[in-house]
């Protein structure tokens, strides 16, 4: 059974990923397109409902990205934000010009009584950011809200169900604005709000068992909740003919390999092969100091030694893969820098010789991947777990990489994780990590000199690890922290605590 569906054509802000996930959690399937995305495309998802996300052109730029005029015909409605009802409203004979002043941060705003606000007019605050506005809506539209500044701050066409909004709804900042994104969901797109974790689970280990049939299927599985969900929904599907691999690269935290081990073989019974190849690994590294190097090597490594296995359990013509939906979303701005290449194990199908891969997490956004990890019965703490980089603590360790360092990070590491989690300062921390780093200091032990390594501690706050800040962690858990360091660690004789914020740092030290 096919979800009803909301299409968002992505004109390139930021924060579009964000209105999807709006959606999502308001119980309505949607799909993000870039903005010039064919319109048989679109019509063949057959849509409640168009979205037109905010971006950073002007409508009067020479490369203006405007939406397909095809879209208003469509017959469904549509809402337009930022610098989508600018676009719309231009497409269909509005004027817009550059605001007298720009609005950005919290605005006082007046809504007017209309299909998005209900009620009588209602005063309140909501989340601006844009230079240029609506001055004339087209023909049909009225206003629907304003601000001091910005007299159509939204704009409605009941007629053709089209809909604006200059503020963003997205946020937290603009209160109003769920209720409002729902309002347009149920009562102007008529969606009943059919798309739950729990159908997903039922729907998704049905197809997937159809699909499947006859089939021996691989699994290369890291211990990451998007690899961990994707091998405990195939393993619901066909049970025995899924064959995991995890391959343990001596790069993890403390403990993590058994921890991982357990739960699969263990906790849900599956023909688990868990493949120990620290040596290989260390032996491929060794003399490696720059950080881009070392991800080429743990890439490529990973890839041979997935390749041999896959070669020796020898009967596997399927592979399943964790991907999940931001991972797939072609965005409609243009691509960043690479700052880091993130490592996955997106390389493996050019390599390999699978019939087909199958990537059952693709629609679902992280945190929809979570959901169906707890609906699944998978444990919290990897459900949960705050993200960790394909590379390990290969990139945590500073420089050069030896078995001894790795030990030194992974005690140290495990003390600092351990005293956040039990006095409870983990909760309002996003990823926080102790790295190894390449110097040595003086110091004094006993009556003794020492000269030992300097380990730093690093904790952040953010919300989509684009930004981020580090955290306050109370004086007194530091000190404890890293009095139980110097003395429980050797060779690490000074603790710093990272305090800078992303950007200009990156989280991770390499
Ligand atoms: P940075 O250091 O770029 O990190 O601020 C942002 C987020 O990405 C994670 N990270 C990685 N993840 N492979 C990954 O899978 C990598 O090579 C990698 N490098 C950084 C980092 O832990 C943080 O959550």
């Amino acid at each position: 059974m096919k979800n009803e569906t909301i299409v968002l054509l992505d004109f390139g802000a930021q924060y579009n990923q964000l209105i999807a996930r709006r959606v999502r959690e308001a119980n309505v399937y949607c799909e993000l397109l870039p903005w010039n995305s064919d319109i048989e495309k679109i019509k063949a998802l057959e849509p409640k409902g168009i979205i037109l996300t905010g971006g950073p052109a002007s409508v009067y730029a020479p490369d203006a990205p405007l939406p397909d005029k095809a879209v208003f015909s469509l017959g469904v409605p549509v809402l337009g934000i930022c610098y989508g009802m600018q676009s719309m409203c231009h497409v269909l004979g509005g004027k817009i010009a550059k605001a007298e002043k720009r609005e950005y941060g919290k605005k006082d705003i007046v809504l007017k009584p209309s299909p998005l606000f209900l009620g009588p007019e209602t005063k309140t605050t909501c989340w601006m950011s844009h230079t240029d506005q609506v001055e004339t809506a087209p023909a049909g539209f009225v206003s629907a809200a304003r601000t001091e500044t910005c007299p159509n701050a939204a704009v409605m066409d009941t007629e053709r169900r089209f809909f604006g909004v200059q503020f963003h709804p997205e946020v937290e900042h603009t209160p109003f604005g769920g209720d409002m994104l729902r309002r347009f969901l149920y009562d102007i797109c008529g969606c009943s709000g059919d798309w739950h974790v729990g159908g997903f689970v039922k729907e998704c280990v049905a197809s997937l068992r159809e699909e499947l049939k006859g089939h021996k299927v691989l699994c290369a599985l890291s211990g990451g909740v998007d690899s961990s969900v994707a091998a405990v929904l195939t393993h619901k599907a066909i049970g025995k003919d899924l064959t995991c691999v995890f391959l343990d690269h001596g790069l993890l935290r403390r403990d993590e390999g058994d921890q991982v081990e357990a739960v699969f073989r263990k906790d849900f019974d599956m023909e688990l092969v868990r493949v120990n190849c620290e040596e290989r690994f260390l032996q491929k590294l060794a003399g490696v100091r720059e950080p881009e190097e070392k991800r080429k090597i743990i890439g490529a490594e990973f890839i041979n030694v997935f390749e041999e296995e896959a070669k020796r359990l020898g009967r596997c013509d399927i592979l399943i893969q964790g991907t999940i939906y931001p991972d797939v979303i072609e965005s409609g701005g243009p691509s960043a820098q690479v700052i880091k290449s993130h490592h996955n194990v997106g390389g493996l199908p050019e390599v390999m010789d699978f019939k087909a891969v199958v990537e059952p997490l693709r629609n679902l956004f992280k945190d929809e991947v979570r959901a169906v990890g707890l609906e699944l019965g998978i444990p919290e703490f990897l459900v949960n777990r705050q993200p960790f980089p394909g590379p390990g603590l290969a990139v945590r360790v500073i420089g050069e990489i030896t078995a001894e360092k790795l030990r030194i990070l992974k005690d140290a590491d495990a003390i600092f994780r351990a005293e956040l989690e039990e006095n409870g300062a983990a909760k309002a921390i996003d990823q926080y990590f102790a790295v190894l780093t390449d110097m040595r200091s003086v110091g004094v032990m006993g009556d003794g000199r020492t000269y030992d390594y300097l380990l730093a501690l690093r904790a952040v706050t953010t919300t989509d690890f684009m930004t981020a800040d580090w955290a306050d962690i109370p004086h007194d858990l530091l000190r404890k922290i890293s009095n139980r360091i110097t003395n429980e660690v050797d060779h690490i004789n000074r603790v710093v605590y990272d305090i800078t914020q992303k950007p200009p740092a990156t989280i991770e030290w390499e």
